[in-house]
């Protein structure tokens, strides 16, 4: 394939300006639309290249109006569901970044993926150190009992805890092979201090503004702590991980869930 023509959907979001950005100056890959259901212009400018392309209130019609190789999503779950079943039926491979998609969408995905022989990556960070921290967490997890997860978020996060850190306590429990321990507070004078509970792993989040997004991990043992923290400091740290699915997902057939197996620290 010579260049990966790529769309972005929810394109003048936060994340989607960054993804058309980034997609505009990187070799290998031209940006040839957006669509965004707050579109008033038929138009776009990336700033980082200063180059025009159409812009739809709709995806539907971006998706008619060219011939896209690859559709990357940042919009809201619902629509980058039904965005990423029109993009499979339409033979264009899907990157979605856009979190909240169930079990359910992601099997309907997969199969789509592998009918239409087109590849699909899902992810819910495309931050490389935060999928490094994971895969640190789940090694140290077999030598600590005990473990905790700080996430914190800026203020206009919708959901807690975040889905990272409930990744994250995903994989370390299966590092460990067995439930934390979490030792019982007999009093607790305001609820929710001790935070959330998933297997003995206290998840605790943290909304302000000024943060863009982080996660702490904390081990305890015997005289002892171990710190495994991650910062995304500007949202420019998720591109690097989204220019990589799309150059990766052109060359698979159906569903990737998480960057962790494309940067081969999968399972
Ligand atoms: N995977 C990652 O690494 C990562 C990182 C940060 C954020 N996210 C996720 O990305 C998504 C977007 O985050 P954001 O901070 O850019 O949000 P945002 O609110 O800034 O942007 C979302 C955009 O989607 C648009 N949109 C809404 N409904 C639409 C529809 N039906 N069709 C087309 N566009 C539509 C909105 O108008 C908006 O411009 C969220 O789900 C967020 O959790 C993922």
């Amino acid at each position: 394939m010579s260049q990966i023509k790529v769309i972005v959907n929810g394109v003048l979001g936060r994340m989607g300006q960054q993804a058309a950005n980034a997609v505009a100056v990187e070799a290998g890959l031209e940006l040839i639309g957006g669509a965004d259901i707050k579109a008033t212009r038929d138009h776009l400018v990336t700033p980082a290249n200063n180059k025009a392309v159409p812009l739809y209130p709709d995806i539907d019609s971006l998706i008619e109006s060219c011939r896209p190789d690859v559709l990357v999503d940042f919009s809201v779950a619902e629509a980058a569901v039904a965005s990423a079943k029109l993009a499979l039926k339409n033979g264009i491979h899907i990157v979605v970044g856009t979190t909240g998609l169930s079990d359910a969408d992601l099997k309907e995905i997969d199969e789509l993926a592998k009918v239409n022989s087109k590849g699909a990556v899902v992810a819910a960070n495309f931050a490389i150190g935060a999928i490094v921290l994971m895969y640190l967490a789940k090694i140290a997890s077999k030598y600590f009992d005990n473990a905790e997860i700080i996430e914190l978020h800026h203020d206009k996060k919708l959901d807690a805890p975040s889905g990272t850190a409930l990744a994250t306590a995903r994989a370390m429990l299966k590092g460990k092979e067995r439930p934390f321990i979490c030792p019982p507070t007999e009093k607790e004078t305001l609820k929710g201090t001790r935070g959330g509970q998933t297997e003995g792993i206290s998840i605790h989040s943290v909304r302000l503004p000024g943060l863009v997004a982080s996660q702490e991990v904390i081990f305890g043992a015997l005289g002892q702590t171990l710190s495994l923290r991650h910062d995304t400091i500007s949202r420019e740290s998720f591109m690097p991980g989204v220019i990589l699915a799309i150059k990766e997902v052109v060359k698979r057939q159906g569903l990737v869930y998480g960057l962790d197996t494309l940067l081969n620290l999968g399972d």
